[in-house]
């Protein structure tokens, strides 16, 4: 059984997700961030399906609010809800005037929330702290709604925010998920493992995105599992292609068109290279063999030399022969 600290923090998190809801739809106040989201390109529907919200320009609302409702600060506090003063006993709301986002963890249950900004405020996206019920690191986000469709094709698509979780979902890409805005972990590449067979990695297409996505192959594909990779063009990130290009183009271009892990990888190594410079062509020659090289089906083998050897008009025979003293076990 929870404790009685644990079940009172899900509690408050669970009435201040519906209220925040209440005041993003319902609310004179809230109308301008409902005016934001829509403006995003954002709907009704996911907005409620998402149970988005938005916290008061308010200093105090929270702590009124279920302070009212016998909620003890100290708890409200270790729930990350409200925040102590330095300078006396008091309190005040962590989140303010931001656009929210419950974080539920896989039964359902709001464990945290993620607030973004409505304008330039830093930080874009502020978040619950670590909490006794809320571990970043084990926690993707909307896996509890997604779970049923990526148990029926062991599929799930990676993104990197939660805008773009929620933008692929008007795409009817229903089994998207998302980091809490850090690096993948071992444990989330655990949790996938007991479901999956393919994970689509579709972070945006920005340097950082590109590096993110190359680190979390890697993990991924360690782990056993199938990566392929969705890329977008020109640095935007699959909410803002989506809103440009609409959702029909992101399902059949994006989704439906990936690139496989080992040509990702190629691409990946081309990058700031000039492949018309001998030395760079030669320093990508020498990163693909060593990809090839911890291949062990044959014909896949075969396949990349073949291919390596046609791009940079070169002997099969001396490819093959470099890749042998490549050890297959530096991975
Ligand atoms: P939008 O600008 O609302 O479309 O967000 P985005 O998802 O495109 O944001 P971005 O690509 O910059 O970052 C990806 C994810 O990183 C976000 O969804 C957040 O989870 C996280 N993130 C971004 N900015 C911040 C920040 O300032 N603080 C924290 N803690 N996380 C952030
Ligand atoms: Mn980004
Ligand atoms: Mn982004
Ligand atoms: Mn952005
Ligand atoms: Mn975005």
């Amino acid at each position: 059984k929870v404790s009685d600290d644990i079940q009172q923090m899900l509690d408050a998190h669970d009435l201040l997700r519906k209220f925040y809801h209440h005041l993003l739809v319902n609310t004179k106040e809230g109308q301008h961030a409902l005016e934001y989201l829509l403006n995003r390109g954002f709907t009704l529907e996911s907005i409620k399906k998402f149970q988005i919200g938005y916290s008061l320009n308010s200093w105090d609302f929270v702590s009124k609010f279920l302070l009212k409702r016998n909620f003890t600060p100290q708890i409200l506090e270790k729930a990350g809800l409200i925040i102590k003063r330095e300078s006396d006993d008091s309190f005040f709301d962590r989140f303010r005037d931001r656009i929210m986002f419950p974080i539920f963890d896989r039964n359902g249950k709001t464990i945290a929330f993620s607030g973004r900004s409505l304008g330039q405020d830093e930080p874009k996206y502020l978040n619950s702290p670590e909490t006794a019920i809320f571990n970043k690191s084990k926690i993707l986000y909307n896996f509890h709604l997604a779970k049923p469709s990526i148990r029926k094709t062991s599929h799930s698509v990676i993104f990197e925010g939660f805008a773009d979780v929620i933008a692929a979902d008007r795409a009817d890409v229903d089994n998207g998920i998302a980091t809490m805005g850090t690096s993948l972990t071992e444990e989330h590449v655990g949790i996938l493992k007991k479901i999956v067979q393919t994970v689509t990695i579709c972070y945006d297409s920005d340097y950082a995105g590109i590096e993110a996505a190359y680190r979390a192959g890697k993990m991924l594909s360690s782990a056993g599992i199938l990566v392929k990779v969705a890329m977008l063009s020109d640095g935007l990130d699959p909410d803002d292609y989506i809103k440009k290009y609409g959702t029909e183009k992101f399902r059949h271009e994006v989704i439906g068109s990936t690139v496989t892990w080992m040509s990702f990888k190629f691409l990946y190594f081309r990058r700031g290279k000039n492949l018309q410079n001998e030395g760079d062509r030669l320093l990508y020659i020498e990163e693909v063999l060593k990809e090839i090289g911890k291949l062990s089906k044959a014909v896949e083998i075969d396949h990349y030399l073949r291919q390596l050897a046609g791009e940079f008009s070169l002997s099969l025979d001396a490819l093959k022969q470099q890749l042998q003293p490549i050890s297959k076990n530096n991975k």
